[in-house]
Parts: structure tokens; sequence; C-alpha cells
């Protein structure tokens, strides 16, 4: 294998915002050791995957795309299986993948730069398996950027919560924070580097301790947003069980923060929420909703829902409607309960079948249809701030987002350019389920 080859890397992410920021962290570390990124698997040397295991199916797509590229073996390329799917299957990995020579879990990011040494030298079974009692998060100066509009920053790695359906807990392990002082550096590179938006991660966002004791979570937001050049600041994930008041009062008070919460409820069912170990009831949950909803601004609200985890009843599923109905989300992800390894849930018995779950899913998905296109038509007539994000050019027609996350498809007059990453006032026009059309009205 030519020095060239053997120093070319492919990688292709699956799952979350999390995973897709920490490849851009990943691919700046490579980088940083003197590895190129190559847009195909023919051109490179060393195939990397980071995988999700959130639920089965995409467990499944990593291993069939692993098997796909078996073929590949007898050119010498290496292989390696980063994240959640490396981290849950382990050393597993490589009896089922004989040609695969590095399993490392997102806990282990940091010791990459160790594991490409041990792969150079012909290391065959390179493994990082920290396991959750890391303390350490994935940091570096290096991180390759690739979504051009929004600077994605993590605040907190890990999740400490259980929910009995859930691998995080035990793929990305225990929670731990990074100190204010560094999340705000890393937002002043961000405006260097030309971004206006940023977007703080993590599993718990709502879980953040400042290790130097500094900043709550809510002070973060308030730092993040006095960033000079800082115009808009999101953050994912939410748990209702952490959630507080004081994220409100400073959405209220400091304009820059994006006036959206995902604040996942997965069941409408205090007797569901128990089973799944969520740590709140229904009605708690809505207290949360009650305290959003009657914020000065007009807070959008998301969520996750799951249909069919093990024991609920037709009478359950339909108390998930009605928090819905309720709560009015704007838009929501559903999904079919699919069972974990190493998770509690697992014990019980997943007995409602297939056709059941994709039914309940489907009736789901109708009923967010309605509430997401009533939703949406409140804001007809309204002149919203959009953050230009591209053009479509088939259709004459630019795209941008709105603070609430929605997708703005506006029209302005003739002879106007655009440039991406600027902000402009558009004028409402119409409205679907998951999109506003609109025309410009201003700078
Ligand atoms: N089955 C179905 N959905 C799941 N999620 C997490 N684990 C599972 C599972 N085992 C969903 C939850 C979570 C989102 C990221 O994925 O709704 O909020
Ligand atoms: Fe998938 Fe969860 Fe891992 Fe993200 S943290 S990649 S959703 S399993």
């Amino acid at each position: 294998m030519s020095e060239t080859v053997a120093k070319t890397f492919y990688l292709e992410t699956f799952g979350c915002q999390m995973n897709a920021h920490d490849s851009e962290k990943v691919v700046g570390t490579l980088r940083q050791q003197g590895y190129r990124q190559v847009p195909t698997v023919e051109e490179a040397g060393l195939v990397l995957y980071n995988t999700c295991s959130i639920r089965d199916k995409a467990e499944q797509k990593v291993f069939n795309r692993l098997a796909d590229y078996k073929k590949y073996r007898a050119q010498g390329k290496q292989f390696g299986v980063l994240g959640c799917v490396a981290q849950q299957e382990g050393e597993k990995i490589f009896e089922r993948a004989p040609y695969v020579s590095l399993v490392c879990g997102s806990a282990s990011y940091q010791n990459l730069p160790q594991m490409l040494v041990q792969l150079e030298t012909g290391g065959q079974r390179v493994t990082g398996l920290d396991d959750r009692e890391t303390d350490k998060c994935f940091e570096t100066e290096y991180t390759a950027r690739t979504n051009p509009h929004r600077g994605y920053i993590t605040i907190i790695e890990g999740c400490d919560k259980f929910c009995a359906y859930c691998v995080v807990p035990y793929t990305r392990g225990k929670e731990r924070s990074r100190t204010s002082v560094s999340v705000l550096e890393e937002a002043r590179q961000l405006v260097d580097l030309g971004y206006s938006e940023i977007q703080l991660l993590g599993q718990n966002v709502n879980s953040y301790r400042d290790p130097d004791g500094k900043k709550t979570f809510a002070e973060l937001l308030a730092a993040i947003a006095s960033v000079a050049g800082i115009r808009r600041v999101r953050f994912t994930t939410s748990h209702p069980r952490d959630f507080g008041r004081d994220i409100v009062d400073v959405i209220d008070s400091v304009p820059a923060l994006c006036d959206h919460v995902h604040l996942p409820v997965q069941s409408g069912s205090t007797r569901v929420l128990d089973a799944m170990q969520r740590l709140y009831t229904r009605e708690q949950y809505l207290e949360r909703i009650s305290w959003i909803q009657a914020a000065r601004r007009d807070i959008s609200l998301t969520s996750d829902l799951i249909v069919g985890f093990p024991g609920e009843t037709e009478r359950e599923f339909e108390e998930t409607l009605t928090l819905m109905d309720v709560v009015g989300y704007d838009s929501v992800f559903t999904f079919k309960y699919s069972p974990r390894p190493n998770t509690p849930a697992l014990g019980l018995e997943d007995a409602i079948s297939e056709a059941e779950k994709a039914r309940r899913l489907a009736v789901l998905n109708d009923r967010q249809k309605q509430i997401g296109a009533e939703r949406n038509r409140r804001h007809v007539g309204q002149v919203l701030e959009v953050m230009v994000e591209g053009k479509n050019p088939a259709r004459g027609q630019w795209i941008g987002r709105t603070s609430q996350i929605k997708v703005m498809n506006f029209t302005v007059p003739n002879g106007i350019e655009l440039t991406t990453g600027s902000y402009v006032r558009v004028r409402v026009t119409g409205s679907f389920p998951n999109s506003l059309v609109g025309e410009m009205a201003g700078a």
C-alpha cells in the first residue's frame, strides 16, 4: 500500500446531531495526523463509519454497510467502526466483520491519534472502548466544520438518565460537562470563522454542570448569546425532568436565544412514562409546557414520541394523542419502540406487533400533520426574520429558517441576490404542515 493511499480516509456518519458533530471533530483530528479526507471508499486507505444504535434499523444499516464493503478488503484497505455501535458491540465486531481493524466508542476519541499510529504499524484489532467511567470530554481545536450556517458546540457528553428503552447511557458513557470558559472560547472562535448561529449540543443539556461552578445552563445560554457577532443560539436536547423555569426566563429576556424548545415527552400516559423510567408524569410535563406557553415570546415546541412501548394499551396510546392536542407541537419525531441491548426494557415482553406499532405510528403522524398545519397557519401575515440557507433555482425561490427553525421558501424582488448566512425579513404568505412560504420584506 503506497504512503498516499494509506494516509487517506473516507468517513460516513449515521445517527444524531451529536454524531455528526463528533465526526467533524474526528475529521479534524485525522487531518492533524496527516490524513486527507476523500469522497469515496475506492480512494481511501482507511474507511470509517461513525455509527448509531438508537434503534434496530439504524444498527442494521451499519452492518449492511460493513457487509457491502467486504469486497474492498482484498485491496488492503483498513476498516474502522466508531460511535455507538462500536461501543455497544465492542470486540464482537471483530468476530462479525473480521476485516475491521479499529473499534472505537465516542468516549475514547481523544485517544484516536495513538490508535491511528497502531493502525499504521499494522495493528489488527485496535480498540478504544473506555467504559462509562471516563471523565474526559472530546475537545479539539481542529474541528472540521461542515455545516456552513450553524456552528455546533458540545457542552455536555453522555447521559445518566437510564430511560428503560435507551441505549445512550451505555454507548456514550456518564454525564460530563465542559467548562463554560472553554465553551465560550469555542463560541468566539466560531464567530471568527464567520458563524452567527450556534447550536449547543448534549444528550441532556439541562443537566449541564459547569466543572468550575461558574455558570448554570441558563447563565451559559445568556453568556453565549452576548458574545459579539452571535445572532442565534439553539440548544438540544432538553429533558423534561431537568428543564427549569429559568430557561424560559432567559429565552424571554435574551433576543438572540431562538424561540424554540425541543422537549421530548415520549408518551402522554403517566403509567407508560413510569415504565419508561422517564422520571416525570403527564401533569409535570404539562406544567413545563405551561411555563413555556406563558412566555412573552412565541416559543415553538417540538418533541419525540415513541409508540408501542411494552405494555402500552390502546387507551394509553390515545393519551399520547390527547397530549399532542393539548400541547400543539409545531413538529414531532415519531418512533416505533425498538428493543435495545443492555436496556432495562429488554426484560419486558415486546408483545405489540409490528403491524400495530406501524398503525399507531401512522395515527400519530396523521394527527401531527393536522396540528402542524394548524400551528403554521398562525404565521401567515407575520413578518419573520430568516437566515438565508440557499436557493432553489428551479423554483426561483430562496430557502431559509426562522428562529423557530421552520423552513421558509421565499421569493425576492427581481435582481436581488442574497448571500447565504445573511438575515432577511420575510412576510409569510402561505403555510404547509412542515414549512412556510413568503416574500422578502426587507433586510
Ligand atoms: N426505540 C424507539 N425509539 C427510541 N428512541 C430512543 N431509544 C429508542 C428505542 N429503543 C427515540 C426517543 C429519543 C429519540 C432520540 O429516539 O424518542 O428521544
Ligand atoms: Fe444514535 Fe443515540 Fe448514539 Fe446519537 S447518541 S448516534 S442517536 S445511539
